[in-house]
């Protein structure tokens, strides 16, 4: 895997977050490229500069190293993006203190002379923050997305029209295109959260735009919620909780416990705690945080049970290493004795990445594609 990019002039040094994944994929695509290439192309730009979904820093530290003065603005919702972004900047010995770092629910600095973005692979979560935009850049001023070629078709290109004003796409180039949108001036109106329930168990629900699972119940999440464990549990963590549904359930189920609600989305986060409060959940019994697993959660926090369906793609990338990371965590986090309850598809073999960690690992249920399994610390 390399880590050399050269961008904008300058050669840097780049890696993903967290920099120890078990993962040979590379911090950058070409997308990332095309959008500097272009960029390079331009005369001078002068005015603030947004960046949007940049997933390691590519974006933001090609940037930096061209403009080394300007004002720029970041938006993620994602914390690894986040910590990867200010670890490659600071890697480079890049300035950090001029640019605003801002997550995909806060209000977007207007005036901005220019605004380069990834396309993300939630496209309702696109529409999104293209409405978001439609609200502060002055109608003539520039949003270029880089994507993957095949990503890019009549629909998306009508979807931005819609959102935020003309678009079109330039040639192809490392099988990425550039669009270039032109801000129409129309302040959209943001999407009201969708609200459903699940009255199996008594629980209504809403997610915010990137949310994992939209407005149903995924299957691995419906299979843990029938087989959660028995016991008296204090203290226990959704790892990777989406709209927080399975802790939810857990705070019905165990009604003496705390629920530590973690996600990288930040959105997803705020969705947990929008439904901790809308289910009329005891408000000192939630709590929220947006991390990378578990890497930054209070050192004195020893839990009795981690629930989990871990994701298994990274953005475009099909990869196991969060899980990984995931189980790891929570076998540090567990005292001893407590229980990691998981869902998985079957064929991804976590039941010998468990016996490996803990020892033990039991299958507590099954059907045709997906396994609850248990180890115990
Ligand atoms: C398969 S979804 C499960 C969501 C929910 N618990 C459910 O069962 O419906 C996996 C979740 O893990 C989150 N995730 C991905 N990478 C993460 C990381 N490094 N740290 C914490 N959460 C992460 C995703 O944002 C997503 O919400």
């Amino acid at each position: 895997m390399t880590t050399q990019f050269s961008a904008t002039g300058s050669a840097l040094e780049l890696h993903r977050y967290p920099q120890t994944q078990i993962s040979n994929l590379q911090a950058w695509d070409a997308a990332d490229e095309h959008l500097l290439k272009w960029l390079d192309e331009q005369a001078d730009i002068c005015g603030p500069i947004g960046i949007i979904n940049d997933s390691f820093g590519a974006l933001t530290c090609g940037i930096r190293a061209k403009y080394p003065e300007q004002q720029l603005w970041g938006e993620t919702d994602a914390k690894t993006s986040l910590l990867g972004i200010q670890h490659n900047l600071s890697r480079n010995q890049l300035k950090d203190d001029n640019i605003s770092w801002l997550t995909s629910r806060d209000t977007l600095p207007s005036q901005s002379a220019l605004v380069l973005m990834k396309l993300p692979k939630n496209l309702n979560y696109f529409a999104h923050q293209l409405i978001r935009l439609s609200a502060v850049m002055p109608q003539g001023s520039t949003l270029q997305i880089g994507a993957r070629a095949k990503s890019i078709n009549q629909s998306l290109l009508a979807l931005i029209v819609k959102h935020f004003g003309p678009a079109t796409a330039s040639l192809a180039w490392k099988k990425t295109r550039v669009i270039t949108a032109i801000a129409d001036g129309k302040t959209r109106a943001e999407p009201k959260p969708q609200r459903w329930n699940v009255p199996e168990y008594g629980l209504t629900l809403s997610n915010l735009s990137n949310v994992f699972a939209a407005n149903k119940l995924d299957i691995g999440a419906r299979i843990m919620l029938e087989n959660l464990p028995q016991g008296e549990f204090q203290q226990i963590i959704d790892l990777g909780c989406g709209n927080g549904v399975l802790g939810l359930r857990a705070a019905s189920c165990y009604p003496d416990a705390s629920v530590h609600f973690v996600d990288d989305s930040e959105m997803a986060v705020a969705s947990a705690r929008e439904n901790w409060q809308s289910n009329g959940l005891e408000p000192e019994r939630g709590h929220f945080h947006w991390d990378d697993c578990l890497t930054h959660l209070d050192a004195g926090l020893q839990a009795d049970l981690v629930l989990c369906n871990p994701p298994f793609h990274q953005g475009e990338a099909i990869t196991d290493h969060i899980a990984w990371q995931m189980f790891n965590d929570a076998r540090k986090r567990l005292k001893p004795g407590g229980i990691l309850h998981i869902v998985g598809n079957r064929h991804l073999g976590y039941h010998i990445k468990l016996k490996r960690l803990f020892g033990n690992c039991q299958t507590v249920a099954s059907n045709g594609k997906f396994v609850i399994l248990q180890s115990t610390k």
